[in-house]
C-alpha cells in the first residue's frame, strides 16, 4: 500500500548539504506493523516526515493506495492528512492537524488534567484514531515514558493493529520493541542498512 522509490531528502545549511535521505526504496505493506531503527541522524524522522506528507522529498517517488501523492494539491493533501493518516510523536504535543493556537493549547490542557506521560500519550494515541486512519506513524512514541508505560502503548499499536488491520510504522531504537514489529526496516547515513536489512 506504500510504495517508496529512491527516495531523497536533502537539506542545505548554509553551503553545507545534508543528505537525510539518499535513496531508500522500500514497500509497506497493507496491515503491517513495521518498525524503523538506526542510530541518530540516519534519517527516520526525515523518512516519516516524508510518508506522513508533512515535508517534500528533494526526489523519488511515493505511492500510496495507488496515488503518487507528489501529484495531490495542497488542498487534496490537507485531506489525505486529515482522513487517511494519523500521527504519533515523541513528546505527544504536536499534532500537525490542529492549529497552531490549539498545538499550543493542547499540551497545556493535558497538563492541567495532570496527566502522567503514560496518559498523555494514549490521550493522543486516541486522538489520532479518532478519524480512523489507515496509517499510523509514530516517532519514538515511547522515548519519553518508562518500559511500564511504553508497553502499554506498545499493546496498543499491537491491538489496533490486529483488530483494524492499520497499517503501522513506527520509529524506534529500543531493542525490546523488536518483538512488536512485523518487520524491521534499519536505516544507516540516509539508506538501507543492507547488511542488517536480510
Ligand atoms: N530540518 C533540518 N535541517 C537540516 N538538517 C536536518 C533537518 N532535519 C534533519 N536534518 C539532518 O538530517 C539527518 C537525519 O535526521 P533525522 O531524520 O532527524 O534522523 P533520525 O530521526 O534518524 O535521528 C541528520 O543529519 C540531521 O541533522
Ligand atoms: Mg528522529
Amino acid at each position: 500500500m506504500i510504495e517508496i522509490s529512491d527516495l531523497r531528502k536533502t537539506y542545505h545549511m548554509g553551503n553545507v548539504e545534508v543528505k537525510a535521505l539518499d535513496g531508500i526504496t522500500l514497500d509497506i505493506a497493507k496491515g503491517e506493523f513495521l518498525g524503523i531503527m538506526g542510530p541518530s541522524g540516519s534519517g527516520k524522522t526525515t523518512l516519516l516526515h516524508m510518508l506522513g506528507l508533512l515535508d517534500l522529498p528533494t526526489s523519488g517517488r511515493i505511492v500510496i493506495d495507488g496515488m503518487d501523492i507528489s501529484r495531490l494539491t495542497d488542498y487534496e493533501k490537507t485531506m489525505f492528512r486529515l482522513y487517511k493518516l494519523g500521527y504519533i510523536f515523541q513528546d505527544y504535543a504536536l499534532v500537525p492537524d490542529l492549529t497552531v493556537m490549539e498545538n499550543v493549547s493542547l499540551p497545556a490542557m493535558l497538563r492541567k488534567r495532570e496527566l502522567s506521560g503514560g496518559q498523555q500519550q494514549r490521550v493522543s494515541l486516541a486522538r489520532a484514531m479518532v478519524n480512523k486512519p489507515e496509517i499510523l506513524f509514530a516517532d519514538e512514541p515511547c522515548a519519553n515514558l518508562d518500559s511500564e508505560n511504553s508497553k502499554v502503548v506498545l499493546e496498543l499499536f499491537r491491538e489496533i493493529n490486529e483488530t483494524m488491520h492499520q497499517t503501522i510504522v513506527m520509529v524506534s531504537h529500543e531493542d525490546w520493541h523488536k518483538e512488536y514489529f512485523h518487520r524491521i526496516v534499519y536505516l544507516r547515513d540516509g539508506m538501507l542498512d543492507l547488511a542488517r536489512n536480510q
